[in-house]
């Protein structure tokens, strides 16, 4: 297996020396696997136009052979070869947010393999902005099929050291580049009778798309739980997703004095409580000797995003007999933190 430090490298520096990713890039050429960084988590990459490569995706990971994976491009030539019939909503929106934390649902092309889309009719496509990522799939040559890096069902992976245990046997390459910038994985949208509708809410927020094309819906199962019989636009959303194992419950108060005393009336009934809490509050819980994990300030949703799948994970180093989350209001990123929070807590959430 191949290491590649990248934590402390400038890539913008005209004296970066790119061989390692001409190596990392042929990996995957060959139908390798290779664990890279993008601005959102980190991904584990597969060459996305062969079959038996992504087979090795599913795999390591123990997903679902129903769930698809998203396509990452380098540039506009690479999104013609994969998809086709965009309309110029899809054309707004990809100017507007490409390269980002952003996928868009498309109408495949025949050079798709049926593994990467779960044989859908439809692609997911995003192009990063990450230069490191930016810079592999050009060297591949090919569309990386990348979901997030983690054994399905675990939070994704927002830094080397929280996965390499989980994932590492089974990888050709890995590629550090330090901590996610933005620590949750991109938005994903379909636009669906000329409307773009969030299927997965993330960095790029219903506000901002709206602004773009006038119009967004949100998905009505981004907080709900499916039925077993239901058409599922998203099939990712239906999993059990970003737990750890003991249980989690999510509490939020627009009232920050309601929702401190919440969580301690609650931590009392049990022996090893753990509070994932904001800045602010930790000292109303560290001095009733309670076990707590820093999770940002309470208004910098970006820093909150950032840290959430790292203390996730650290909840299990602690092994509590619960945990409690403080949420924050649903709005701007705070849609993607609560959407993903309230699956870490398989729906046990407590709004008071
Ligand atoms: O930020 C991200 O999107 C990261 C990085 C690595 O790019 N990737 C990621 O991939 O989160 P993954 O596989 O963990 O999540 C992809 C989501 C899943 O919920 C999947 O069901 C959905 O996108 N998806 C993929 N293709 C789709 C399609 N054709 N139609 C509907 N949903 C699709
Ligand atoms: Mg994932």
């Amino acid at each position: 297996m191949k290491y590649i430090d990248f934590k402390n490298i400038d890539i913008n520096d005209e004296n970066f020396n790119n061989q390692d990713l001409k190596i990392a890039g042929n990996i995957i050429k060959s139908g390798g696997l290779v664990l890279f960084p993008t601005e959102t988590v980190y991904g584990l990459g597969a060459n996305g136009l062969d079959s038996s490569a992504v087979k090795k995706i599913y795999l390591a990971k123990g997903r679902s052979s129903d769930n698809p994976l998203i396509l990452h491009i380098s540039d506009m030539d690479m999104l013609n070869e994969i998809a086709t019939n965009i309309s110029t909503i899809e054309h707004k929106l990809i100017n507007a947010f490409w390269p980002g934390p952003f996928t868009l649902i498309l109408t495949r092309t025949s050079i798709v393999p049926d593994i990467v889309t779960a044989g859908l009719d439809t692609v997911g496509i995003r192009m990063p902005s990450n230069k490191i990522a930016n810079k592999l799939i050009s060297y591949a040559g090919v569309p990386i099929a990348a979901p997030s890096a983690n054994i399905s069902g675990k939070p994704s992976g927002t830094n080397i050291s929280d996965i390499f245990y989980e994932l590492s046997n089974n990888v050709d390459c890995i590629i550090d580049g330090g901590s996610s910038e933005v620590g949750l994985e991109s938005t994903v949208v379909r636009v669906i009778d000329g409307i773009p509708t969030i299927l997965r809410p993330g960095k790029v927020t219903p506000e901002e798309i709206r602004k773009i094309t006038k119009s967004v819906k949100i998905d009505e199962h981004i907080f709900s739980k499916f039925s077993s019989n239901e058409k599922v636009l998203s099939p990712g959303m239906k999993y059990r997703h970003y737990a750890p194992n003991s249980k989690c419950v999510l509490v939020y108060s627009e009232n920050n004095s309601l929702l401190v005393n919440k969580i301690l009336e609650l931590s009392n009934k049990y022996n090893n409580p753990l509070i994932l809490a904001t800045t602010e509050n930790i000292s109303s819980y560290t001095d009733k000797n309670l076990l707590t994990i820093n999770i940002g300030h309470k208004d910098n949703l970006n820093e909150i995003a950032k840290n959430i799948f790292t203390s996730l994970r650290q909840v299990d180093k602690l092994n509590p007999d619960i945990v409690f989350i403080e949420g924050v209001k649903q709005e701007g990123l705070g849609l993607a933190i609560m959407n993903r929070l309230i699956r870490a807590c398989e729906y046990n959430y407590i709004s008071i």
